[in-house]
């Protein structure tokens, strides 16, 4: 088992190592916080620059998308934000699709590094912005912009690295951790190089720069799914994929629609033949 607390040196020097300049990030390592997108929204309001990355070791508080709670205790996940300050007038539609793309083409690379697994890992996508590892939830992202400043957004990112062992059987089946002998500041490092790439792209071509490396991962395309929503009642369809601003691309009753809002979930049922 590798050692799961995280130091800042390590994670500056594989940052080094993946590439990344030097000036593209700045870094906050706390032990304690609680909610890295709380902390640094309020600090991007005060100026703080693109590409500062807020780290907790442990979070009191961290938030999931529609409310939900991030929980996690010390060492079984990785939890951290990202600054990022697009030109403005930039729309960051799609950012959260995007930022997921970054995450999976980080961890394919660390597992094609030999360290984490001999065989390539399946990683897909579900939308809006869940990572699934062998079908289960591995890590959720929660994408905030800047009050007052809409071209600059926050992105944080929690991902599993240990399933506790009290953990009820219900959310066990749903969720999945990566393999612990990726050393954390590794696997921070790898994903923070491939979000300032996402964003460097996104930046330039908005989602479309993203949106085939998108579909090439999505967990349920041309498959039946349920859509749930807070306001509708759940309803069946087929996932067509999405569209240039990260829109799910939703066919019912032979009709395609577009699904904006980041309210709704999906569930897949059984794939078309
Ligand atoms: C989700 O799947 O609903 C999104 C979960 C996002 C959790 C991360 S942990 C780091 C950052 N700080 C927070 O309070 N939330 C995000």
């Amino acid at each position: 088992m590798s050692d799961t607390q995280l130091h800042l040196n390590d994670l500056t020097r594989w940052l080094a190592e993946a590439g990344s300049p030097p000036d593209r990030f700045t870094l906050d390592l706390r032990e304690e916080c609680d909610s890295t997108n709380t902390r640094l929204s309020e600090l991007a309001e005060q100026g703080a620059s693109s590409g500062s990355v807020l780290i907790a070791q442990r979070q009191t508080a961290g938030r999931g998308r529609r409310g939900r709670t991030w929980i996690a205790q010390p060492g079984d996940s990785l939890t951290f934000s990202l600054l990022w300050r697009f030109a403005p007038g930039t729309l960051p539609l799609g950012l959260s699709l995007a930022a997921g793309v970054a995450v999976v083409h980080a961890l394919q690379k660390v597992s094609r590094g030999g360290t984490a697994s001999d065989s390539a890992p399946a990683l897909s996508l579900k939308w809006p912005n869940d990572i699934l590892l062998d079908g289960g939830k591995l890590a959720g992202i929660l994408v905030e912009l800047v009050p007052g400043t809409p071209h600059a957004a926050v992105v944080g990112i929690g991902m599993n690295c240990h399933l506790p062992d009290n953990l009820p059987d219900e959310v066990r089946t749903t969720a999945s951790a990566w393999p612990d002998t990726t050393p954390p500041a590794q696997l921070l490092a790898a994903i923070l190089h491939e979000l300032g790439k996402a964003f460097s792209q996104f930046g330039e071509r908005g989602f479309a720069a993203l949106r085939a490396d998108w579909l090439a991962l999505h967990a349920h395309q041309d498959q039946h799914v349920t859509l749930f929503s807070d306001f509708a009642a759940p309803r069946q369809g087929i996932c067509r994929g999405v569209d240039n601003e990260g829109a799910l691309l939703f066919e019912s009753d032979g009709k395609l629609e577009r699904i904006l809002s980041g309210e709704v979930s999906l569930r897949a049922q059984n794939a078309l033949s």
